[in-house]
């Protein structure tokens, strides 16, 4: 297969492109002929041999990518489901062994679904980790749609134009419902302002102007999607029984989701905190497709690389400038 790999650790140049040999479909996967992947800022941590969990990433030579987006080309024998041909998507972490920067790849059946057919090829390959690192922040942490209180929900997404912050305004809106009202404001630069209102935000707010320690308004949730903010420095906006999600798995925050998680479990009052660890789910995925299909979801694509400009990916994802997402055709 046509993939782009490395041998070693090191800055965005270790990227090679050339031939390795094709996956092995196992039973419970799929082997997909890959149209296209998405950079995500891990691969940039994992390509330098600083992500935290790099125990989890396969040895050399490493072909790194979580998202892959192209047709069936056979199934397992415990697959069922899905068929030859079909048009699907799905999520690879570093322990189902990564490697969607290729043409071929092996994915268990378990981690996709049917891909939407109302968008492009480059905004489908963006969507399975950042949506659903999104839905699971809001709906599974932050129990956006748990119908236990019957006010409107108010959230705040810090880093609104980014990957994952694109995907959570959207979700956050589309998931209010005839008994269910949900405000969602955004954070973003000055350039990102008008992208972020058209996704959906009640209001944005630029934080190059506007300090957040001076903001005023009352979140139910607050979705750190940059990991620079803490309950701490948000305490002045969020609610009495808010919660508070970063996508920042640091050791004091993962300290602080497990206090947090045991408080809850004896239902004492307080402010939750919670770390989002993105993870593979169908069922949530079809939901997202769903909403793609209704265009209440529109993917936000920022740039479209060749595997042979995967470097030039890498360093637009580590500019941190990024708008949506940062996509590389595999075919190519
Ligand atoms: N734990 C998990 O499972 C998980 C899953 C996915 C992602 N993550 C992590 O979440 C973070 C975001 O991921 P991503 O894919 O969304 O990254 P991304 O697309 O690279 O984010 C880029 C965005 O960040 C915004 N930004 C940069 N500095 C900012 C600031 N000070 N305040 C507000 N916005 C700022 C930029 O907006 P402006 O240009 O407008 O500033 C840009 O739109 C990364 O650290 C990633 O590793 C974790």
């Amino acid at each position: 297969m046509q993939a782009v790999f490395q041998t070693r650790n090191g800055k965005p140049d270790v990227l090679l492109r050339g031939e390795l040999p094709a996956p092995t479909c196992g039973t419970n996967d799929v082997l997909v002929s890959n149209l296209a992947t998405s950079v995500n800022p891990r691969d940039c941590l994992i390509r330098a041999g600083r992500y935290q969990l790099q125990f989890l990433v396969p040895k050399f030579p490493l072909v790194l990518g979580s998202d892959c987006y192209g047709r069936i080309v056979s199934t397992g024998a415990g697959v069922s489901g899905f068929k030859k041909g079909d048009l699907v998507y799905g999520l690879k972490n570093p322990s189902h062994g990564l490697g969607t920067y290729s043409n071929q790849v092996s994915i268990p059946a378990e981690n996709i679904a049917l891909a939407p057919n109302t968008i492009s090829t480059d905004q489908a390959a963006g969507v399975p980790l950042c949506a659903l690192t999104a839905w699971q922040a809001l709906v599974d942490h932050a129990e956006l749609t748990t119908a236990s209180s019957s006010h409107a929900k108010r959230v705040l997404v810090i880093g609104a134009s980014g990957g994952v912050g694109s995907f959570a305004v959207q979700i956050a809106k589309a998931l209010s419902s005839k008994n269910r009202t949900v405000y969602v404001d955004g954070i973003c630069s000055t350039a990102n302002i008008s992208l972020v209102q058209s996704l959906g935000a009640n209001r944005v707010f630029d934080y190059k102007t506007q300090d957040i320690k001076k903001l005023n308004g009352e979140y139910d949730i607050i979705f750190d999607t940059v990991g620079r903010n803490s309950p701490t420095t948000c305490r002045h906006l969020l609610s009495l029984d808010a919660t508070f999600v970063t996508t920042l798995p640091t050791p004091g925050f993962i300290f602080k989701h497990w206090v947090s998680k045991f408080m809850s479990l004896l239902s004492i009052s307080h402010i939750r905190n919670r770390v989002v660890m993105v993870k593979p789910n169908q069922v949530q995925l079809r939901e997202i497709t769903r909403l793609i299909e209704q265009e209440a979801i529109r993917p936000i694509v920022d740039s479209v690389y060749s595997m042979a400009e995967a470097s030039k990916a890498h360093e637009r994802s580590q500019s941190k400038r990024a708008v949506g997402k940062i996509i590389i055709r595999t075919q190519t």
